[in-house]
């Protein structure tokens, strides 16, 4: 399976600080926002990643995470000239893609539960058709809507619906077959003037060919979209961190524990920034992780 990251845009609801910086590379708490949609394509054990941005922000994001070698990671790079949409990625990504399947994560969402990780794995295999994943929201008109039955089987799917059917918010992690670059050539753009995920979505529905895959009440999907939900997501970040003493979304610990890099390479990572609390930490779980592959 590919990887996409889409982090175009241009953050217009976080001026003035998207100004001159990608929203993508803002720092939610003590990360750029980049390394969370990140670690879940590496958690779902993806290694071949597009990542997407705008041409004025390419560089930006090359000097961040380079080829991604260091994670153990193949990343290249793309440019969306305009953000039309979210389905362009497949025409952009269509020759990273090749014949493969894929999975495409907006490069401003946030996962963060139990057992996400065997989550994505599982449903990252074979996949036919499209899985997508719902999670409760207060405000689903702001969102992609699953709309199911009572079997609770997907039956109808909506962009931003102004009397939404259900509160199942479609997030913006997309799993798909090879079809999707075919499907993503052949829409037309939406009022709104946008490729629309959600028109791709559709046509697999119509299929019989779209899963849904529950999140669930004790799962957090965080929104970064407005100063008070991207302070809200950097302060869940901040309280998870220090009273489990973990890391969300270290990209070094996820390289070391998915067996993309050795425990030595992580070691060094974390020592070349061992004047701060995150290089120490990465010094310590590479450590302890040496421990524990001894028992
Ligand atoms: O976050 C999940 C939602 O994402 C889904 O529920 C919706 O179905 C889907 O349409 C999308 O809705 P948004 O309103 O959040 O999309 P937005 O235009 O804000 O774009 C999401 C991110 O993708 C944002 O960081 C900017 C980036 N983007 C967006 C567009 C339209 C691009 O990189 N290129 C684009 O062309």
């Amino acid at each position: 399976m590919k990887g996409i990251v889409l982090a175009g845009g241009s953050g217009t609801r976080l001026r003035p600080s998207t100004v001159s910086v990608s929203k993508q590379l803002i720092p939610v708490y003590n990360k750029p926002m980049i390394y969370y949609p990140l670690s879940v394509l590496m958690l779902a054990g993806i290694r071949e990643i597009l990542m997407i941005t705008t041409p004025h922000d390419a560089p930006m994001f090359q000097r961040l995470l380079g080829d991604g070698s260091w994670l153990g990671l193949e990343i290249t790079y793309a440019e969306q000239a305009e953000p039309n949409g979210l389905a362009e990625a497949f025409i952009i990504g269509a020759d990273h893609i090749g014949d493969d399947s894929s999975a495409l994560i907006l490069g401003d969402n946030i996962f963060h539960g139990p057992l996400f990780s065997s989550v994505l794995r599982d449903n990252a295999r074979d996949v036919d058709g499209c899985v997508l994943f719902g999670y409760p929201v207060k405000d689903p008109h702001r969102y992609g809507v699953g709309v199911t039955d009572a079997e609770d089987r997907l039956i109808d799917l909506e962009e931003k619906p102004e009397h939404p059917r259900s509160n199942r918010a479609i997030t913006g992690l997309y799993f798909y077959d090879n079809d999707v670059v075919d499907i993503a050539a052949r829409i037309e753009p939406s009022a709104r003037g946008e490729l629309e995920i959600t028109d791709v979505n559709r046509e697999y529905l119509a299929k019989g060919k779209a899963r849904l895959v529950d999140l669930g009440r004790g799962f957090s999907w965080l929104d970064t979209g407005t100063h008070d939900a991207l302070l809200q997501a950097g302060q869940y970040v901040q309280v998870m961190e220090e009273r489990q003493g973990i890391r969300i979304a270290c990209l070094e610990e996820v390289a070391l524990r998915m067996g993309f890099i050795g425990v030595d390479d992580c070691h060094r990572l974390g020592s070349a920034l061992s004047g701060t609390d995150y290089g120490r930490y990465i010094m310590k779980f590479a450590e302890e992780f040496a421990l524990e592959e001894q028992r």
